[in-house]
């Protein structure tokens, strides 16, 4: 947990995802506008990261943009950067889409003493895996998906983390 200069907490939250092209970033941006809208931009910061290296310094993939500005998200510059073993003590919570993401994850830190790894939708009444669109392209449904667990998520961390 860090402070910021009116030394109130601000809880760093980390989306995880395989490639950083798709799924977590669109969940960045989502959650982004929905911190904004509810007053809680100051207490939380939302970043996000892959597993894998296979898209290292890519931008989010297109159709991903599309269906977010065709939402209203805003959308912010991005480079795909993949999760290492010293972020562990830099977030207070990794957000996986899927339960992959975790099992790679856990390569990466070894063990999560502090109960900081979890799934997306494991939030929400119905507890699954983000869709993926990579193979599918039903960024519908991967989008409804990510918004489900995100309202879920921020209920969360307001009854229980800020
Ligand atoms: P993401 O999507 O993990 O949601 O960013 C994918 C990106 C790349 C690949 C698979 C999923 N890939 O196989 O290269």
């Amino acid at each position: 947990m860090i402070y910021n200069l009116n030394m109130q907490r601000q809880l760093k939250i980390m989306f995880v995802c395989l490639g950083n092209i798709c799924r977590s970033p669109m969940a960045e941006f989502i959650m982004k506008d929905k911190i904004r809208e509810r007053g809680l931009a100051k207490r939380v910061q939302v970043f996000s990261c892959a597993t894998s290296y296979s898209e290292n310094g890519n931008p989010v993939y297109p159709p991903a943009v599309s269906k977010l500005k065709k939402e209203g998200v805003t959308i912010y510059p991005h480079a795909s950067v993949t999760i290492e073993k010293e972020d562990y003590d830099k977030y207070d919570m990794f957000i996986a889409m899927e339960k992959r993401n975790i099992e790679r994850m856990m390569l990466k830190f070894g063990n999560d003493p502090d109960n900081k790894v979890s799934r997306l939708l494991d939030y929400s009444d119905n507890p699954r895996d983000i869709a993926d669109p990579w193979y599918n392209d039903d960024f519908d449904t991967c989008y409804k998906d990510i918004v489900e667990g995100v309202d879920a998520l921020i209920d969360y961390i307001i009854q229980n983390r800020l």
